[in-house]
């Protein structure tokens, strides 16, 4: 029987920008990213659903410190060229060091600290060829999410997003994920986000205008569900 979606507060979204735990979780989140090769499964979707249009800009939503943006860029920057990436996040956690990964690959960075609503409700006027998300969209209820998607699709011609994969299997997985020595604020939000995370096509479900665009969701390997849509 499939797990219904939950959603409750993550603990890295409220915990100050420096505080030890906090620091801690990102450092867990970023061996946990690697760990399940999340870069190279969102490089492999960007390369793939892109094609040939060499993407000039490129908004990431939720992108946290930054360092798995870079990493994926790294997979990227020898086939794209001069991107101009964003990186959209309540908290302002992008290190300089992250600033000079994406300067080294030739391509320009700009952090943009702000709520994910308020930025996307205001009016843009330049379209952004790519909308990414990593480990972020779980955190909306059905139907702010449906608002959220409804303005990527408005705002750009390819979106996608890796997510925690909602599963009885996924959570109990994850509950020993202390054992590869990751803290309790990681533990803690590894487990709601996965409650929280999707399943089947139900990201589908909520793109508007399935008519003019390309989805695909999947599952990917044991805790991750994927989904790109693409403007046919
Ligand atoms: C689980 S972390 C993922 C970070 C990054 N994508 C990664 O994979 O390392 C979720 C991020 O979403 C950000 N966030 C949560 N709610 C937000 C909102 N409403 N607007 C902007 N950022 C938000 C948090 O600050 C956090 O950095």
């Amino acid at each position: 029987m499939t797990l219904t979606r939950r959603l409750e507060p993550e603990l890295l979204d409220e915990l100050p920008a420096h505080d030890p735990r906090a620091r801690r979780a990102r450092r867990d989140l970023a061996r946990i990213n690697s760990l399940f090769g999340l870069s190279r499964v969102m490089a492999r979707l960007l390369e793939q659903h892109a094609q040939s249009k060499f993407p000039r800009t490129w908004l990431e939503l939720g992108a946290g410190d930054g360092t798995f943006t870079l990493s994926v860029a790294r997979r990227l920057a020898p086939r794209w060229p001069n991107v101009h990436v964003m990186l959209l996040d309540q908290q302002n956690i992008v290190s300089d060091e992250t600033r000079r990964g994406f300067v080294a690959l030739g391509w320009t960075v700009e952090t943009i600290t702000e709520d994910v609503f308020a930025f996307l409700s205001r009016a843009h006027t330049t379209p952004i060829d790519v909308i990414t998300a990593n480990l972020f969209i779980h955190h909306f209820p059905d139907e702010r999410l449906a608002w959220l998607l409804e303005r990527a699709a408005h705002l750009s011609n390819l979106f996608v997003a890796c997510e925690p994969q909602r599963s009885r299997f996924a959570v109990r997985l994850t509950r020993l994920s202390w054992t590869i020595g990751c803290g309790e604020v990681f533990v803690h939000d590894a487990i709601v986000s996965l409650r929280a995370g999707f399943t089947g096509k139900e990201l589908s479900g909520l793109w508007p205008r399935q008519d003019a665009w390309r989805l695909e969701e999947n599952e990917h390997g044991l805790v991750t569900h994927c989904f790109a849509a693409v403007r046919s």
